[in-house]
């Protein structure tokens, strides 16, 4: 096991946050969280720290940052991100505070079907996005704009960038490995133990990477 460290969690309530949460903590470490409803997570979990708020209002960033050693964003919001591109304005709130703060390593998670910054998808995947996953397309423009924004304004940071494919809260289906064009349809939680697993690779930093299962 790794030494104990602080994961700053955003999103620990939803469908990777929560796979996340549990993994982090089950190693050993500490994990600070911002949730909206303190409720549906247990006070008394050992080395959870709980914190109430909203991206979308002013928040102290720099009290939350501090001390964290790695800064993960599991942040979604279908409704609101079909008009707003909210993790973007976040994002750019939450780097300058990590700058402040000396915190360096930060793990956004995206989706399979949102375009890297640096090249186009595969004609299936626009294909799909454009058809059958056409009700995400606001995250998906939300989650290109974060990509645009850590690439071309944060190079000093050590982002790194899941672009997840998600079918099911299934069980394990197996180890996801990082591939730069083939994506595997994986559970939340394969995705979580993935993020958690990539934080500390140094080869992701600065990569948009979709993930496969090991074959
Ligand atoms: N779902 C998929 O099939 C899928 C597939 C591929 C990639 N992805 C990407 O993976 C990421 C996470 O997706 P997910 O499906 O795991 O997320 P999710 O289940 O939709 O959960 C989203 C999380 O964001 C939190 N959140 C939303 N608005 C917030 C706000 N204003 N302030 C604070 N927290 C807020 C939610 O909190 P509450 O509990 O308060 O709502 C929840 O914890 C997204 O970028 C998504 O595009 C998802």
């Amino acid at each position: 096991m790794m030494v104990q460290k602080t994961f700053l969690v955003f999103g620990a309530t939803g469908r990777t946050g929560r796979h996340f949460t549990s993994l982090a903590l089950n190693e050993g470490h500490r994990v600070r969280v911002l949730v909206r409803d303190p409720g549906t997570l247990d006070p008394a979990t050992p080395h959870l720290e709980i914190h109430r708020g909203s991206i979308t209002d002013p928040i102290d960033l720099d009290r939350l940052v501090h001390g964290s050693d790695f800064v993960v964003s599991l942040l979604g919001n279908a409704r609101l991100q079909k008009s707003q591109e909210i993790n973007t304005a976040f994002v750019r709130q939450l780097v300058p505070a990590m700058r402040r703060q000396g915190v360096k390593r930060f793990l956004y998670q995206a989706g399979g079907l949102s375009s890297p910054p640096d090249r186009a998808l595969p004609p299936i995947l626009r294909a799909i996005r454009s058809t059958v996953a056409r009700r995400h397309l606001g995250q998906h423009r939300d989650n290109e704009a974060v990509m645009r924004y850590l690439a071309e304004e944060a190079e000093d940071i050590e982002w790194m960038v899941h672009r997840a494919g998600i079918g099911s809260d299934g069980p394990s289906k197996g180890v996801l490995e990082r591939s730069s064009r083939k994506v595997s349809i994986a559970t939340f939680r394969d995705c979580a133990s993935y993020d958690y697993r990539i934080l500390t690779d140094a080869s992701a930093i600065h990569t948009c990477d979709v993930s496969a299962y090991r074959p």
